[in-house]
């Protein structure tokens, strides 16, 4: 049992990065780091969930949603900056957990994030492939119906005629794709997703300018829909349900923690790329959520691109091409950010002893994972291939929503056991913040369905028998303890 709590240390945990084996080069600074954060946050869930949320859920009143879901985040945020800045390594929350709730715990918490990173890549290549299509589309060309869909998903063909879909093969490719660009290298990986983030953010900023123009004030009323007697449907609990929805748009700051140990200033750049990227999606997020509600009746927006239905009201065909391509390139830097931090939780774990080293093996010149990032792609390929969208959304809320309560746990633990360390940047009002934040994320999980509730503890049973059957065995610190 001793053994299963068994902490690594936080000196060993930030010495283990400057073993000369496991060096990686320090090439991000901070206006990288941000980017990587906007990279990875803004995507499917401004461009696909804000129509279904509004439509289903929430009404014009999503903007509050939006709002709610950000108060958890930020809460969380905090502590993700006290720690990545504490504990400048990679592994992010799987790291943080080990240092202050033990072993089986951090164990527990590696697992789950796969649904986190690679489940929320294979979501997100959904979205793209969603994308994807509506903009062949405008250019005339027309892919066939069983490809673009998820294995099993009824569709209807050109003629008509209905048919169940095969697989959707442009989410699987651009996952591919993706993978062959991280094996090449950190650094291209980073600069690539710079100029991607910059036209996504232009994209964003021109549809609320642009649509400014062009709201219907008379859409925004009622504001709060009338409940209709569901929970969840319209209402207050409407907004509470969107929340829960529209918290897989937030999903992707925390990413930022994975580059700790490939900044050049971890101290001052993870609080300033955690904290801003944050803050500058929140913004964008509520203004998008007005202008969008504002430009078309909420009742209309259950749509896969809704933006580029919001674009379409304006009566710019140019212009609906040039966002139909921004959601696509933003949705990619998104992909792109799930799959690199994965690969480095799995390279950590390796390290650890906990997954095979071939896992955490760099590649004698690119220096990337490049073995566990094949795996990875090949596999967040297939899901991404065969599962619906909806199903994997709740399972990326749901797993994320875990970690984070966790890394709340994380800043009140380690305070209480190494109050004196001293800290770069220090989250205000502990235990206070943290506890806010465990509490938000606990009410957006309550709005989550059974069936993921369930899923969930399918996959961490699992992640146990994993551990129980192999990383127990093989284990540096519990090897350490034993000799
Ligand atoms: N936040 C990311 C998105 O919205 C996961 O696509």
């Amino acid at each position: 049992m001793n053994n299963l709590l068994a902490r690594k240390p936080v000196a060993d945990i930030v010495a283990s990065a400057e073993i000369p084996g496991r060096r990686v080069p320090k090439v991000l600074g901070p206006v990288s780091i941000a980017a990587m954060g906007v990279g990875a946050i803004i995507g499917a869930g401004i461009f696909v969930l804000t129509g279904t949320v509004a439509a289903l859920n929430a009404g014009p009143a999503i903007v509050l949603s939006f709002v709610l879901a950000a108060i958890a985040c930020a809460f969380v945020g905090l502590c993700y900056a006290e720690l990545s800045a504490f504990l400048p390594v990679t592994g992010s929350t799987y790291t943080y957990t080990y240092a202050t709730l033990g072993e089986l715990a951090a164990w527990v918490i590696g697992w789950d994030l796969i649904l986190e990173y690679a489940i929320g890549g294979a979501a997100v290549a959904v979205g793209w492939s969603g994308y994807f299509n509506s903009l062949l589309g405008m250019l005339g060309v027309a892919l066939p119906p069983q490809w673009v869909a998820a294995t099993g998903q009824a569709v209807v063909l050109a003629d008509g005629s209905k048919a169940t879909a095969i697989a959707n093969l442009p989410a699987a490719v651009i996952v591919g794709l993706i993978t062959v660009l991280l094996i090449g290298g950190t650094k291209e990986s980073a600069r690539l997703n710079n100029i991607m983030v910059a036209i996504k953010l232009t994209v964003v900023v021109a549809f609320v300018g642009l649509g400014a123009f062009y709201v219907n004030a008379a859409n925004w009323r009622p504001f709060i829909p009338a409940n209709t007697g569901d929970f969840g449907s319209f209402g207050f609990s409407g907004i509470l349900r969107g929340a829960s929805i529209v918290f897989f748009a937030y999903i992707g700051f925390d990413a930022v923690s994975n580059c700790a140990q490939e900044a050049r200033r971890p101290q001052r750049d993870m609080p300033i790329g955690i904290l801003g990227s944050l803050g500058l999606s929140t913004v964008l997020y509520v203004l998008v959520a007005g202008v969008l509600t504002g430009l078309v009746p909420y009742a209309e927006l259950n749509v896969p691109d809704p933006v580029a239905k919001g674009v379409r009201v304006m009566g710019h065909e140019w212009f609906s091409l040039f966002i139909e391509l921004g959601a696509l390139i933003g949705l990619t830097t998104v992909i792109l950010v799930l799959l690199y931090g994965q690969s480095r939780i799995f390279a950590t774990m390796a390290s650890d002893g906990l997954l095979p080293p071939v896992v955490g093996r760099l590649h004698p010149r690119l220096r990337t994972p490049w073995i566990s990032q094949i795996v990875i792609g090949i596999v967040v390929a297939g899901v991404a291939a065969v599962v619906p969208l909806d199903i994997l959304d709740e399972m990326v809320g749901v797993g994320t929503l875990f970690a984070f309560i966790l890394v709340c746990v994380a800043v009140i633990y380690l305070r209480t056991i190494e109050p004196h360390t001293h800290r770069p940047f220090r989250v205000p009002h502990v235990p206070w913040v943290p506890l806010l934040g465990i509490l938000s994320c606990l009410g957006l999980m309550a709005g989550m369905t059974p069936a993921t509730w369930l899923r969930l503890a399918v996959w961490l049973v699992i992640g146990l028998a994993v551990y129980f059957g192999y990383s127990r065995f093989h284990s540096r610190l519990l090897n350490r303890l034993s000799s």
